[in-house]
């Protein structure tokens, strides 16, 4: 039975029964947007007091561009629109929960430290994380990937990037995956609410202690910056690294998860992965494009407005399905077929428009080294079992995915974690920073 049952006009709104949150939609998240595109490319559902679905690619890509009609601002009275419904917390994730002018200079903060260049700094820091976690499992000849690798290496690289301990990756690993995976109302999500508290408190004590101990790290900059020539706000610094902690912990796991349950079937495919980097590249943006791990994020209207002749409300919410405008075959040929040199390749996985994702460039290159790390190492793996997960509202997660292989050796020379190394930024540390290289 689908669960988008009927369309019916209430008062003029194309209406689907449809929610995000369902164990329906996570079974199946391009079938499910799919359907309620087949109504109508600007549908709405009555779940969770209301919302508006996009599915097509210009609505979409409309939405996002237009970040002021299409506002994903924290607000005391609604919250955070990017959530469908909004959770309770207070903390305004910036640059993304601030519109236009107002999230620039939080943005501007992180450029540099995200471009292309400063990425490259990174490289011997991101192979050695990925050494280090093949390295635990590689003589056992089993693993459970998303849990031993695929999570572990960019919630790693991300909060030892920042500046935070590199083995606590678990706290903000397991916060933000019970966030993803939680509905609205149940004991699951109290219980994400509350590590979510604990994760808080421990990025802002990080901060307090960096405005008195300065170290050489993203956290001592971002606390000690001036915006506009005052002093960053403190809660704003809190929200500018929970947003990047969220952004870097779970997106790129998802993406080599995909990946490699697609490539154990393709396993003629690894030698050109390994050898050819455009095909690498070009398979990259081919698995984000179909793979999308974020599915979709929330919006609310600031004002009112047309998309596709449907009339939105101001203060609306609003559902920006990426993955489904992934698969618009007015934009994409044949937009189901994994098709790893197409190109170009416009997809909406990274977002578009002024809150276009601003860790593409790490996300890239992490997913890069994990894959051809692991196919070099475990070139025989089987997976023997694939856990699903039953929320997919925003990401497109698993909850396990088991896998043997032939045992390998070690590569590191330690089994704990070097006390010397960091995820370097000194590539792309501005010369003036407190706590810098002079
Ligand atoms: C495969 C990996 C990733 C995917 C698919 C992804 C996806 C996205 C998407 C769809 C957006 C736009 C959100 C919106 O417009 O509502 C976004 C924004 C953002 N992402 Fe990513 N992301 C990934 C990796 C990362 C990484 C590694 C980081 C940081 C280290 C990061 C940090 C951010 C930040 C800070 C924003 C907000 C930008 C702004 O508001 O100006 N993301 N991401």
């Amino acid at each position: 039975m689908f669960f988008v049952t009927e369309t019916k006009l209430t008062g003029d709104k194309p209406t689907v029964e449809f929610d995000h949150h369902s164990p329906e939609h996570a079974s199946d998240p391009l079938g499910s947007f799919a359907r309620v595109e087949s109504k109508c490319p600007v549908a709405w559902s009555e779940s969770h007091g209301g919302y508006w679905i996009l599915t097509d690619y210009d609505a979409v890509a409309a939405a996002a561009r237009d970040a002021i009609t299409f506002s994903s601002a924290y607000s005391e009275e609604y919250g955070h629109p990017i959530f469908i419904p909004s959770p309770d917390d207070p903390f305004v994730l910036a640059p993304l929960e601030l519109d236009p002018p107002d999230f620039a200079p939080y943005r501007r903060f992180l450029h540099p430290f995200l471009t292309q260049a400063a990425v490259r700094g990174l490289e011997s820091g991101l192979q050695y994380w990925v050494d280090f976690f093949l390295d635990q499992v590689i003589e056992s000849g089993r693993m459970e990937l998303v849990e031993q690798f695929a999570t572990p290496v960019p919630s790693t690289i991300t909060i030892d990037w920042l500046g935070l301990k590199p083995t606590d990756w678990p706290l903000y690993a397991e916060t933000v995956h019970l966030q993803m995976k939680s509905r609205p109302g149940t004991e699951e999500r109290r219980r994400a609410d509350a590590g979510y508290l604990e994760l808080v408190a421990r990025v802002d004590a990080a901060i307090r202690d960096r405005r008195r101990h300065p170290q050489p790290d993203i956290i001592t900059l971002l606390a000690n910056a001036k915006i506009n020539g005052e002093p960053v706000p403190h809660e704003l610094a809190l929200g500018t690294l929970l947003l990047t902690i969220n952004g870097g912990v779970n997106t790129t796991a998802v993406l080599v998860s995909h990946a490699l349950i697609y490539l154990s079937e393709h396993r003629g495919l690894f030698d050109k992965l390994l050898q050819d980097d455009r095909f690498m590249r070009t398979s990259t943006e081919e698995l984000l494009r179909h793979y999308c791990p974020i599915l979709s994020i929330g919006r609310q209207a600031s004002r009112s407005t047309e998309l596709h002749d449907q009339h939105i409300e101001a203060r609306d919410h609003v559902l920006l399905a990426w993955a489904a405008a992934n698969h618009d075959a007015a934009k994409f040929e044949d937009p189901y077929e994994l098709r790893l040199d197409r190109w170009p390749n416009p997809h909406l996985a990274f977002g578009l428009g002024p809150h276009r994702c601003i860790g593409s460039n790490l996300a890239r290159a992490m997913f890069a080294n994990m894959l051809r790390a692991f196919l070099k190492r475990v070139p025989d793996f089987r997976i023997t079992n694939v856990t699903a997960r039953d929320n997919r509202s925003i990401d497109n997660a698993f909850e396990a995915i088991d896998i043997e292989f032939t045992p390998g050796s070690r590569v590191l020379p330690q089994a704990e974690p070097s006390p010397q190394f960091r995820t370097s930024i000194q590539d792309s540390w501005p010369a003036s920073a407190p706590g810098g290289p002079a």
